[in-house]
């Protein structure tokens, strides 16, 4: 039986076809269900047991041998025959497909153009965890422990965990900052932020925010004032006007709502400013002492002053956008439209 095996391995070493059919009928005869091989397997079991190992050997060898010619010879003609029946050469002078090209989303052109304007002056992008815990969302910030800020129904909580949530702003970020590096710190924060709240044209339960922080030695409201000047003149064209109100925030004290005057109407009022002239568009302070103590900083040596801003309603103001929701629908015929704006 070895002798017939190897004779029939010379057979398959030997074996050369020009055509995918001479492959075929070379296969069928030695490998198909009842070809030569397939036959050999069958009188294996009457091979004496001494023998068994060696002829066993030899057998298997003949098989994955012939399999691996047919293969390879079929690849072979494959490679040589080029292009199927029916297929046409490739044009190689055909000028190429176009891919479309994509837009960066107005979210993202906004928060690019905020970004630049901090850079340009010195501040450095700061990014942390969407998921946070009690501490650096709430309690290093000074918020006490009934603000109602820290409601279920304004915070997403990871189920009955109290410690954990999704940060309801990006403040959360400058903690960490303030936790492991020392004054100066001149940092921006942007990220997505998630507070429970009803969808609406003005709102949405996930948003994006840019907010900055600046510590050092002898930081006064005034510079932060000027710094809010030059970032929404940057922002919204060299006429514009701010104006600080007094407001609350845990984290500043004294605190104020940033409004600039309106850049669509310039002043007499319309239906973007509600008439007013003025638009909202940032929460500002300077940073409370408890703040920084609660961070590690000294607050009898620094001092420093804290912003935050949506970037969805400045997208909006710039852009004119009348419906929030439409950021997040991905609907092409509205992204389309920023192809050109950055
Ligand atoms: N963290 C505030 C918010 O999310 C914004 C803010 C930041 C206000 C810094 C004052 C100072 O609304």
């Amino acid at each position: 039986m070895i002798e017939k095996i190897k004779a029939l391995l010379q057979e398959v070493e030997a074996f050369r076809a020009e055509t995918h059919e001479q492959v075929e009928a070379f296969r069928v005869r030695m490998l198909s269900k009842k070809g030569i091989i397939p036959s050999l397997f069958q009188d294996f079991k009457g091979v004496d047991p001494a023998l068994r190992k060696e002829v066993g050997q030899h057998l298997n060898d003949l098989k994955d041998r012939a399999t691996e010619k047919v293969n390879q010879i079929k690849d072979l003609l494959d490679q040589a025959s080029g292009p199927k029946d029916g297929q046409e050469h490739p044009d190689l002078s055909m000028p190429a497909d176009f891919a479309p090209l994509g837009s960066r989303h107005p979210i993202s052109i906004t928060r690019n153009r905020i970004n630049g304007i901090f850079e340009r002056i010195g501040f450095v992008v700061s990014e942390g965890p969407e998921m946070e815990d009690d501490w650096h969302n709430f309690s290093a910030l000074n918020f006490p422990e009934e603000h109602p800020a820290r409601d279920m129904q304004d915070t997403f909580f990871f189920g009955k965990n109290p410690d954990l949530a999704l940060r309801t702003h990006t403040s959360s970020v400058q903690v960490r900052v303030m936790e492991s590096q020392k004054p100066p710190i001149r940092t921006i924060s942007p990220g997505r932020v998630f507070r429970n709240e009803a969808i609406s044209a003005r709102a949405h339960c996930i948003f994006h925010q840019v907010e900055g922080l600046y510590i050092d030695k002898g930081v006064s409201f005034a510079d932060m004032r000027q710094t809010l000047l030059y970032f929404a003149r940057e922002m919204f064209g060299e006429k514009t006007q701010i104006r600080l109100r007094p407001s609350f925030f845990p984290f500043t004290e004294p605190s104020a709502e940033m409004d600039v005057s309106c850049n669509i109407c310039g002043g007499p009022g319309c239906p973007i400013c509600k008439y007013s002239g003025w638009i909202e568009v940032m929460g500002c302070g300077m940073v409370d002492p408890n703040v920084l103590k609660n961070c590690g900083i000294d607050p009898e040596v620094y001092s420093g002053y804290a912003f935050g801003m949506g970037i969805e309603r400045i997208a909006m103001n710039i852009f004119q956008v009348r419906d929030l929701r439409m950021y997040f629908e991905n609907d092409l015929r509205f992204l389309r439209q920023f192809k050109s704006a950055l």
